[in-house]
Parts: C-alpha cells; structure tokens; sequence
C-alpha cells in the first residue's frame, strides 16, 4: 500500500532527478513548479519569485496569471522572504497585507530560497482549501526548495 510518505518520498526523489545535472534557475523553477502543481492535490498556485534588489519578481508558475512584483516585506512572500524563514498561513484573510492573486487561495506556504548562501527568492504555494499545509507538507517544500537551490548551485549545495 502506498502510504502519503511514500509518495512525498517519492516526490522528493524525482524532482532530484528531473533536477541533476541541470544549473539553470529558470528551467529548474519551470520543471519544480510543474512537479508540485500536478502531484500534490488541492493546490491553485505553485511558483516562484525571484529577489531583484528590494522586489520580488515573478517567476516560472502554474497556476492562473499573478501580480508580478511585491516589494520586500509586504505579503506572505515579501515577509517570508525578509525574515528568511517558512510561513505557513491557514486562512490567508487572518495575515495582515497578503496579497490576493487569486481569490480563490484560502492557504499558502512560502519558503525562501537560498543559492549558494545568498537569498535569491521564495517559492509559494497556495490552496483553495483552509489549513491545507501540514508539517509534513512543510517539510516537503522545504525539500523541495533544497534540491531546487543545490541544482542551481551547480550540486554545490544550496545553503
Ligand atoms: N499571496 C502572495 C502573493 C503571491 S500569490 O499568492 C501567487 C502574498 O501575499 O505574498
């Protein structure tokens, strides 16, 4: 029987595959968003931002069209990405200044990026569904960001 660890594992093993050997960011964000978006269920949004100067600046996505730049420190990306840590959000009304892209996100978890010991920008799911982000969905996407972050290091490790 497959278990949902299982298949987290599993996850984590083909986005490292799908990811080895290839260095370029934008490739790499394409192909980590498209894994994410079209294997984990109940999701709307799956993408990236990547840290220009003081903005945020949209990145490879899947999900409908979103605002393209957030200045650092504003919305759950902005702030995820100034604090340089996970936020998980269980109903996105209860966090002061998010910013709707789409209405339909009910929940969201952004996890910065970190390449080659430098910020470089956050990765941002979001779900129609309230409290769709567990721990273990945390620690997924903190994998994941970890194995997007060492390919673009060029396997040099991404802290
Ligand atoms: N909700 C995010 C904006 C990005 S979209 O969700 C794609 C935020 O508050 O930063």
């Amino acid at each position: 029987m497959t278990t949902l660890l299982d298949t987290d594992t599993d996850l984590v093993e083909e986005l490292r595959a799908l990811l080895a050997g290839e260095p370029d960011p934008i490739a790499n964000a394409a192909n980590t968003a498209s894994l994410i978006y079209t294997r984990l269920p109940r999701l709307n949004w799956a993408g990236f931002y990547f840290l220009q100067g003081d903005t945020l600046v949209l990145g490879p996505f899947q999900g409908l069209p979103a605002c393209t730049r957030i200045p650092l420190g504003r919305g759950v990306c902005g702030t995820a990405a100034a604090r340089n840590e996970t936020i998980v959000v269980d109903d996105v009304h209860d966090f002061p200044g998010h910013i709707a892209c789409d209405s339909a996100s009910l929940s969201e978890i952004v996890v910065p990026l970190t390449i080659a010991g430098k910020l470089s920008g956050v990765l941002d799911i979001d779900s129609p569904h309230p409290a769709r982000f567990t721990k273990a969905d945390q620690a997924l996407i903190e994998a994941a960001a970890t194995i997007y972050a060492e390919a673009c290091a060029g396997g040099q490790g991404g802290k």
